[in-house]
């Protein structure tokens, strides 16, 4: 059986992008392969430090997760820093990783780029560095065979694969090689500027603002000058966002509305409507959790002692095979 696997960085509330790319396919698919899915808190260290807002943002993640419907008693549900193997595994994989591959990250490169003409590691901690060895961690720990993620992250699977056969070859073969599962076009929805959308951006929607701040987010998805009346292309943004939210009959009307013409201000209440009706249940449903977070550690909670027995029940196979057993 496939081994699903994947996780989101607490470094915000999540947002439309986050929902149509990550949590909805994953809990399709955790609905037939058995699925890890994680709040990969250590992670959101590198990328901002406010302790507030990696507490509130792990609360508002996990409530979103489980109000868009996670079979919790299906799935493997977890906080990466309630599982003190990942760390273990992070430290061995540190340990035969070449600083080079490191040095191939897209998001390193990025910023030794940015840093032309001063310190090249200008704003580069090492957690930034290392990121990739932690994200191997998160995966080969479980054994993972499918890692559902946006094809930003498809490196990270990559070195992820590197690292795994870099440990099968020094140690004897332990872990399986990953595979990315990139989104399709149905589930990638871009910003409100037609970029990637994304909170260091600020072009994202709030997966559950209330219905007038949606409405007002909507509004803001750019568009051109063409008229009511004239045809608008489907090469458009908004086009897109419609293609996210709708099923085949449904795509068929709107192609009818942007032929026709239909003003772009009507068809972005028609795309308040679509996007409203999927989300408006679980908005409760995550209000209701967000003011309960007693009940979400619980679920946490029971989800991480299921992670532990695999996690420790693999390191402690992967620590013979390094030569750390018993005397
Ligand atoms: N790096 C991922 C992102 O920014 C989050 C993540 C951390 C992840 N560890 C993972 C995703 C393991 C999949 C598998 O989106």
């Amino acid at each position: 059986m496939t081994t699903v696997l994947t996780g989101i960085t607490t470094n915000g509330s999540p947002h439309l992008g986050n929902y149509v790319g990550a949590m909805r396919p994953a809990i399709e698919l955790s609905k037939k392969s058995e699925s890890y899915i994680f709040l990969a808190d250590y992670h959101s260290l590198i990328k901002q430090q406010s302790p507030e807002l990696t507490h509130q943002s792990t609360l508002s993640i996990a409530a979103a997760w489980i109000a868009c419907g996670l079979d919790i008693e299906n799935t493997i549900f977890y906080r990466q820093s309630s599982i003190p193997q990942i760390m273990e595994l992070n430290w061995i994989l540190t340990s035969i990783t070449p600083k080079g591959l490191m040095n191939r990250a897209h998001a390193y490169k990025a910023i030794q780029d940015s840093n032309r003409g001063q310190d090249k590691d200008k704003n580069v901690q090492m957690g930034l560095f290392n990121y990739p060895i932690l994200m191997s961690s998160d995966i080969l720990i479980f054994n993972a065979d499918l890692i559902p993620v946006g094809s930003d992250q498809k490196q990270h699977i990559e070195m992820t694969r590197d690292i795994a056969n870099k440990f099968n070859s020094t140690y004897g073969s332990f872990f399986n090689l990953p595979e990315p599962l990139i989104s399709e076009r149905t589930s990638y929805l871009p910003g409100l500027d037609g970029n990637k959308m994304s909170k260091s951006y600020s072009n994202f929607i709030d997966l559950f603002s209330e219905e007038k701040r949606l409405q007002k987010q909507i509004n803001k998805i750019k568009t051109d000058s063409r008229e009511p009346g004239e045809e608008k292309p489907r090469n458009s943004t908004l086009y897109k966002y419609f293609e996210c939210f709708s099923n085949a009959a449904r795509i068929k009307e709107i192609d009818n509305c942007f032929r026709d013409g239909m003003a772009w201000g009507d068809l972005k209440k028609q795309l308040f409507n679509l996007i409203n009706n999927e989300l408006a249940p679980a908005r409760n449903k995550y209000i209701e959790l967000i003011n309960n977070p007693k009940k979400v550690e619980d679920i946490l909670q029971e989800g991480e002692a299921k992670a532990i027995k695999v996690a420790s029940k693999n390191l402690s196979e992967i620590r013979s095979l390094v030569g750390i057993r018993p005397l």
